[in-house]
């Protein structure tokens, strides 16, 4: 049985090992289509992501993890018998203080340990349109936004610190797009793309709890959607719960439709938690 501590992995993870990795994981069908190196780039530099455990030379045993404000996220990319050991030797370290969310390919592995299932993540994908509406207020992000970035995405989410941690990360991507709509000095609404040669994959989409239902998180995924066709992006993906109803509805008015990508999520330890994040 392995502990928590003797398997945890300090982000070690090498630029060079990303595409290996991802390659693996999709041959697997373990990884949403829409996941991109970007994507590992940016998982392997969020100092909040505790785990990303990748064992064996075939990257056999893959599990990150991250935490949000009250507990730790769990996800499985792939599985195999040491990882579930790994798995209850990460719940039994943190089961103690916190709650644990994971979100797992298999259902079956949440039921046997006797977690309660909390929801679905969906995956959705649309080809980028040639000539999308473009967005009139949202504009890009440059550094003088990184506060309000941090601001907005702690509202809920995150800690203050993981969220100034994801607007150093999200600025400093190679590979990101970051569009943001600001109206009287404060940000309305924010979102987030990585892109790969012709796919993209939207991560974050994030607007404040006093502007919803006005329109804003529409406009941010327009304005991220034209810079992906002037780039020459072909497809966006993106990942949502199945009871984010509105924001489905959102998706599905911009153009997305569902892939076959499903995973379950498990809240486990201390109770159940709809706010699990989307993305
Ligand atoms: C999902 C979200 C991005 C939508 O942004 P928005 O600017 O409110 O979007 P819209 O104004 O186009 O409204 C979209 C849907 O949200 C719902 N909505 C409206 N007001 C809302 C409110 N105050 N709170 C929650 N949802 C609301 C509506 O049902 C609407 O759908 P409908 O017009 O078909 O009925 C936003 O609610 C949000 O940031 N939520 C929290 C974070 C989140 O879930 N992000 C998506 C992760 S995949």
């Amino acid at each position: 049985m392995y502990s928590y501590d003797t398997v945890r992995k300090a982000l070690a993870l090498q630029e060079s090992d990303i595409r290996p990795m991802l390659d693996y994981l999709l041959k697997m069908g373990t990884a949403p289509t829409g996941l991109n190196a970007a994507y590992l780039w940016e998982a392997a530099r969020f100092r909040f992501i505790d785990v990303l455990y990748s064992d064996s030379a075939a990257f056999g045993d893959v599990i990150y993890a991250y935490e949000i404000r009250d507990g730790v996220v769990l996800e499985e990319w792939a599985a195999t018998n040491e990882f579930r050991d790994f798995l209850d030797a990460c719940i039994s370290e943190r089961a103690a203080t916190e709650r644990v969310f994971a979100a797992l390919e298999s259902p079956a592995l949440g039921s046997s340990r006797g977690w309660r299932q909390t929801d679905k993540s969906l995956e959705m994908r649309m080809p980028v349109p040639s000539r999308p509406q473009g967005a009139r207020q949202a504009i890009s992000c440059t550094d003088e936004h990184r506060e309000m970035i941090s601001r907005l995405m702690s509202e809920e989410w995150w800690t203050e610190d993981q969220a100034t941690n994801f607007a150093d990360v999200v600025l400093g991507n190679p590979q990101g797009i970051s569009k943001i709509v600001v109206h009287e000095d404060e940000a309305k609404a924010f979102a987030h793309a990585m892109r790969d040669s012709n796919r993209a994959w939207i991560n974050a989409v994030y607007v404040s709890g006093v502007a919803r239902g006005q329109g804003f998180g529409e406009e941010v995924c327009r304005a991220i959607l034209s810079e992906l066709a002037e780039q020459g992006v072909a497809e966006v993906f993106l990942g949502v719960s199945e009871s984010n109803t509105g924001a489905i509805r959102m998706y599905e008015r911009l153009g997305f439709r569902f892939t076959s990508f499903v995973r379950w999520e498990f809240g486990t330890v201390r109770g159940v938690s709809s706010e699990f994040p989307a993305t």
